[in-house]
This record gives C-alpha cells, structure tokens and sequence, in this order.
C-alpha cells in the first residue's frame, strides 16, 4: 500500500452507489483508511461509550450497519455469545471480505452480510441491538434509514447512530478563507457532511426516544500523516476543480501544511457524536 493509492479517495468513496466507481482502489486503500482511524483515540473511546449505552446482553441480536472491516461486530459478537447473534451489514464486497477473514481469524461467530441502510435484512421487531458509526454521511436518504433501523428494533431494543460533523473540522495552517473554500468545495461533494448533527432528530422522527445524554469525541489526525498530506493534495485537486481556489493557494496551503507538521504546529480534527434511541417497550 502506498501513499499513491489513497489519492483515488474522495469523500464519496465510502457511499454505496460510488463503490463500483472507484475500482482502482478497490479494497486495499478503504481498508487502510478505516485501519488508520480505527487507531485514533477519540474513536476508540467513543466506540467504547456507545458499547456501554448500548449494553448488549447474552442472547441477544446485534447488528452493525455500515460494519466495514468488522471490529466493532466482532465485540458484538463477544457479548451477545454464542446463544446469541453478532451480524455485521456491509455493501462493498472487498470490505465484508475483509470482515470475514478477520473473524475468522480471530474465531468470532460474527457474520456478514450483504445490506442496504434503508432495506435491511431483518423482519419488524426482531433486533435487539444496532449501531452504525460513520455511515449516515454516505447516506443518499438517512431519514429513509432511521425508520428502517426503528422498524427492525424489537421491543426494548437500542440503536446508536455515530457520526461525524465536518462542518466541526479544524484545521491549524493555511489562509482561513482558503481553508473555507476548500471545505465548501469538499462539503459540495459529501453526500451528507453535517450528518453528526441530525443524528438525534432522525432518531426521533422516525419514533425512537432518544437519549439525554449524547457521546462526543474528535478524531484528531496522527502528526505522522500531517507531513504527508496525501488527503489534503486529493481535496486541493478536488477544489481546484470546482474553480474555489486558484493553483496558487493550493500549493501554498499545501507548503503551509507541510512545513506546519515539520515544526510540530499543524493540528487537524473533527467532532464525532453518538446518539442512543430506544424503541417503545409496550410491556413496560
Ligand atoms: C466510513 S466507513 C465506516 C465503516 C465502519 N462503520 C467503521 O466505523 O469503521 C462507511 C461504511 O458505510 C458503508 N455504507 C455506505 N453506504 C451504505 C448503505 N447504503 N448501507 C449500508 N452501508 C453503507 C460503506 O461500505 C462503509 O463500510
């Protein structure tokens, strides 16, 4: 894997109908990418929140939606036992490929299966547990996605949606309104880049209650690939493209960033929230 192939990600890549598109980096360089932030602490720790919320217990059914490489289906697996059932939702096929043979090796009984987030595989009331972190930004319709998520939980079920908010995102070099341009441009192109923000009014539209309180975490990109701004270069191209910045202000931003890193100043992150709904419990 080389720096090369994650230039053929864009903020798109991740959606389910851009899956084909881009071939070329078909699966190696999204299997990097969720790898890289899988090891960033605030996802760990938010990961580890929503995991507590949810609280799944022996026997029960769980379902990850958007599950990528698996890890968090795995865990699932763990705690729901073998008297229950950990099932991992997974559009792109390299990625679920990828699922498989992790839990394979790891011995989990955690499975995987196709899915679309607004028709899932599942009959009404008969989830007890889903989460789906990261993937309602990729979504065409996650309002579509909220009521299928409350349509499939079971009576006491629990669901959390986590996702990130770009319009959060900070970013320490560069000419503040070259830096506004090139997230305008890069926000014209996300399917859903404010998603972090909605998760709670989704939930309850589609007629779950939902939480007081909300999980939050950033995830705060590692100094090592602020020197090489591979994603940067990739966004700049993407801007310079839409006409919102001019070569020059690309490559300057592109120095500024570079040189930031080197001197131990450039700092990127973007807020992440977790949002628990609960399904109605006729019984009680
Ligand atoms: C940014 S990745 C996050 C993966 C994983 N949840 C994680 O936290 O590492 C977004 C995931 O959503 C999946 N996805 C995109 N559109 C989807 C859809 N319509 N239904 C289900 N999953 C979808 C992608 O294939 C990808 O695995």
């Amino acid at each position: 894997m080389t720096t090369g192939d994650l230039k053929a990600l864009t903020p798109t890549s991740f959606r389910r109908g851009n899956l084909p598109a881009d071939a070329a980096a078909d699966p190696a360089a999204r299997v990097m990418v969720l790898d890289m932030q899988e090891l960033m602490p605030g996802i760990q720790r938010l990961r580890d929140w929503t995991l507590a919320a949810l609280a799944p217990q022996p026997g029960e059914t769980a379902v990850d939606l958007g599950c990528g490489t698996g890890a968090e289906v795995r865990r699932l697996a763990a705690l729901v036992g073998p008297a229950g059932r950990a099932v991992g939702i997974e559009p792109h096929a390299g990625l679920r490929t990828q699922a498989e043979a992790r839990a394979l090796a790891e011995g989990s009984t955690a499975v995987f299966v196709e899915g679309d987030a607004p028709a899932l595989p599942f009959e009404d009331g008969t989830v007890d547990v889903i989460r789906s972190e990261r993937v309602f930004q990729h979504l065409d319709d996650p309002a579509a996605a909220a009521r299928e998520i409350a349509r499939v939980l079971a009576p006491g079920g629990r669901v959390a949606l986590v996702d990130s908010d770009w319009g959060s995102m900070v970013q320490s070099m560069g000419e503040p309104d070259v830096v506004r341009r090139l997230m305008d441009a890069s926000f014209r192109r996300w399917t859903n880049p404010f998603a972090g923000r909605s998760l709670r009014w989704l939930l309850r539209r589609a007629g779950l209650v939902v939480d007081a309180e909300v999980g939050a975490d950033a995830a705060v990109l590692p100094e090592e690939q602020l020197r090489v701004p591979v994603l940067l270069r990739n966004s700049i191209e993407h801007a310079l493209a839409d006409g919102a910045i001019t070569v020059e202000e690309g490559d300057r931003l592109e120095r500024d960033n570079i040189a930031g890193a080197e001197r131990g100043e450039a700092f990127v992150a973007v807020m992440m929230f977790s949002v628990i709904g609960r399904s109605v419990d006729p019984a009680g």
